[in-house]
Order: C-alpha cells, then structure tokens, then sequence
C-alpha cells in the first residue's frame, strides 16, 4: 500500500535526524533559525553528508567527478536562477559555498534543509516539497565572468581566459532583465516545485550574502515509450529538441569536460554553462505551413527524423544532393548551418511561456537553451554559422543570455568550488 503524506514525512525527518546524528550536529541543529544556519554549519566545518541513502527514491547523486544536472538525463523541469553576490571578501564567498554543500546534498536527496522545532521562529525549510520523493532533482552551480572582476573578492587572476560575456550576435535584442549574473544556480527536477523550491531555499540561507538577479522556470514534456523509455521532448515548434547531442564518454570528453590543462587547473573535470533566453514567436510560426517548418530545421516533424532519412537518429549527411544538386537538407536550415563548423556543443533545454509581451499581446514564450561546452567559443562559432542565414531566425529572438563556469565535481568531504579556492 502507499504510504500516507504524513509517513513519508516521518521517514524523511527520521532519515534526516539520521544524517544529523551521523554528521554530530543534532545538538545544535533544534535551535537553527534560517538566519542561523550558517553559523552552525560553521561551527561544525563541512560536514561529509552522506548521498547514498539508497531508500530514496528518484534521487540523483550529488558528490562526484562532475556536477549533477550536466550529464544528467534531462529532467521534466528547471528552474534557473542568475545570483549576484554580496559577500566582500574571498573568504566569505567561501563560506557561502560550504554552507551551501550539505543543504544542496538534502536537497538532493529529498529531504528538507533543517527541522524546526521552535514555533516561534520561521521554519527553516520553506516545506513545498515535503511528501514528495528527490525527483530527480539536480543542482548546478556555476560563476560568471563579473565575479571575477569584483575587486572585493581578489579573484581576477584566477579567471580562465575563456570565461567573458558572450559577443554581441546579429539579431539580438537582449534585455538586461535576463541577463548576466556573478553566479548560477540551476536546479533540474521532475517537478516544478521541488526545482523551485531547492533554489528558494538555497537563496533564503544566503539571505543577505546574494541577492536574486534574474530567474526563469521551464519544462519538457517526455514522452516515455513503451519499453519504459524517456525519448526526446519536442520544443515549442514541436520539433523533437535534443536529438543530435554526445553521449558516449569520448563524445561528452571532447566536447563537455573540460580535461586537464586546457583551463584553469581549477576547471578540470567543470564545464561552461551558456544560458540563452530565446523568445519563439510562435504566432508566426503558427501560420507556417508544415513544409516550411520543416525545412526551418531539416528534419521532420513528426518523427524527427533527418531529411532524406527514415528514423530520429540516423546520420544527418548535409553533404548530400538531389538530382536536381539541391542539398537535401535546405542550406538555410538550422540542422545544416549548425553543422557547417567543427565545434559541438551538448543542449539541455527547456521550454518556457512567461505570459505575454509588453504592448503586443504576443507569447512570452520560448526555449530556456542551455548548453554545456568546455570552451564558450564552441557555442559562438556555432552561433556565427546559424548567423543571419538561420532560416529560423524569422521565428525567434534572444532576449536573455548568460555564460558560467561550472566547477567540477564535488568530493565527499569536499565542498562546491572547493578547486576555486584552493586555487
Ligand atoms: C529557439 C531556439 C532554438 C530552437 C527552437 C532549436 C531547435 C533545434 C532543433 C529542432 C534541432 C534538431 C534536432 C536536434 O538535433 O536536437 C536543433 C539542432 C541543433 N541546434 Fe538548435 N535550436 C535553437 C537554438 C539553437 C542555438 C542558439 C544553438 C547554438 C548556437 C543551437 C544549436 C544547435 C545544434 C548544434 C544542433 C545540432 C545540429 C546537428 O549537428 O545536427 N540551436 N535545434
């Protein structure tokens, strides 16, 4: 039988007293206010909290050689949030992140961030995502290049070369209200509230240290096939999204993990996040024919499939020619532009409808593009190639943009960023 809401809270704050016990915080986690929390955390240095708690369900592990939410099979939902700091010194910057690892390790793990016993004081955790399993859920933290030009925190020696805001393209029209930031947190989850919450929370503990620059929640819907398996979501234009991505270890090598010595040492085994706002006039779209909205992309609608080929994931070959010597994949289309530079980059994306436009009445609605890539100028030489010629350019308009250094992995024991500073 199921068990109630009330008995997997139960288990939830047993396995959590569980974890207090084992880290030896118990004592003085009951009188922990939010404000209080970092204090505490503090006092006991970073505690190892453990991630391997098998009894929880859908949980996606927190501790190692990569950040989670990086090759992590996409969630349904993100929920992603661009930080400015307010901390005045490298050392507290420091303390941030160490009092942020063993929150996001609950996080990760389902559980709430602390238990509140006194009825006088504001709960330490929010609680919307008490009797729900982990979800999934992961979290990626990642530092844009203006943390390393603020002159309070003395990093500006430790910014890798590649690591700069984004050139300016043709046709964007970004909005300072979606873009940039000194931090990042990305929070995946196969529920829009348990991604919600994990940042609430995690911006609540840092209350005065950060300040929220800008956010933007998204989703996919996964299709699951009938041997149990998540194929990929389609976009807004309903085209399946995601399709030609690395997979394998080599692919994801090559082109996500940053390796040693092709960075800052500290960068070894993180990769670059770039986060693209991109509104879909969906409007116009709407009034396309089914041809032409397939030849936008070079692929077909409804299966996905390359053009000229017959399934999802057989070889794109932009080199072939019809009788007439017209590519079969249209030149103008975004599949052949993409693949006219060597550079790859792997897309994690995210739908998003944010209500409507000022004045026009249109969608706010479009794609939360997010991809991973362990030099920024993959994204900008791909970037280029789509340049004006995109035939989808006619449909959409980058608004947002974003580009942060994800650490690498964290070690049990270890803490978020810990190779930043002990750089
Ligand atoms: C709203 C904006 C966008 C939409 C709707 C979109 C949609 C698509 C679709 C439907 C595909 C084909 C299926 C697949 O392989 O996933 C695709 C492929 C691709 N897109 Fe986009 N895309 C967008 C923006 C971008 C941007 C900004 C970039 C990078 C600068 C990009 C890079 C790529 C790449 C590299 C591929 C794979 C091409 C290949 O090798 O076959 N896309 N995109």
């Amino acid at each position: 039988m199921a068990k109630s809401t009330k008995e997997n809270f139960m288990d939830k704050k047993l396995s959590r007293r569980k974890m207090l016990k084992m880290t030896g915080a118990s004592a003085a986690g009951v009188a922990i206010g939010a404000s209080g929390l970092g204090g505490v955390l503090k006092a006991f240095g970073v505690p190892q909290w453990l991630d391997d708690d098998t009894s929880v369900e859908n949980k996606v592990n927190f501790y190692g050689k990569h950040q989670s939410g990086i090759a992590t099979e996409v969630q349904s939902h993100v929920y992603f949030a661009s930080l400015s700091v307010l901390v005045k010194s490298k050392a507290e910057l420091q303390e941030l992140f160490k009092m942020w690892t063993p929150l996001a390790v609950s996080l990760m793990n389902g559980q709430q961030i602390g238990e509140t016993t006194n009825g006088h004081i504001p709960p330490i955790d929010t609680g919307e995502a008490v009797g729900v399993d982990a979800k999934n859920l992961s979290i990626t933290f990642g530092v844009g290049p203006s943390l390393f030009s603020n002159k309070d925190l003395g990093l500006s020696q430790l910014k890798p070369t590649e690591l700069n805001d984004l050139p300016h393209f043709p046709k964007d029209q970004l909005e300072e209200a979606y873009t940039g930031g000194d931090m990042c947190i990305q929070a995946c989850a196969d529920d829009p509230q348990v991604a919600f919450h994990a940042v609430r929370n995690l911006v609540r503990a840092a209350s005065g240290k950060v300040s929220v620059n800008w956010t933007q929640a998204g989703y996919n819907s996964i299709p699951v096939n009938k041997e149990g398996k998540r194929e990929t979501p389609r976009n807004l234009f309903a085209f399946k999204d995601g399709t030609e991505n690395p997979r394998s270890d080599k692919a994801m090598n090559d082109v996500v993990w940053i390796q040693n010595g092709e960075s800052k040492p500290w960068m070894t085994n993180g990769s670059y996040l770039i986060v693209r706002r991109i509104q879909m006039h969906l409007e116009t779209w709407d009034r396309t024919s089914l041809k032409a909205q397939e030849e936008t992309f070079g692929r077909y609608r409804h299966n996905g499939a390359p053009f000229g080929k017959q399934h999802e994931f057989d070889a794109v070959d932009e080199q072939r020619k019809d009788d007439a010597g017209n590519y079969v994949v249209p030149e103008t289309s975004h599949v052949f532009l993409a693949r006219q530079v060597k550079a790859r980059i792997m897309r994690r994306a995210f739908s998003y409808a944010s209500g409507v436009m000022d004045h026009t009445g249109a969608y706010d609605a479009g794609l939360l593009f997010i991809s991973f890539q362990k030099d920024p100028q993959q994204f900008t030489d791909i970037q280029n190639a789509l340049g004006r010629l995109d035939k989808m350019n006619e449909y959409i308009t980058h608004r947002g943009s974003g580009v942060f250094a994800c650490f690498p992995g964290i070690k049990k024991g270890s803490y978020i960023g810990e190779a930043l500073f002990n750089a």
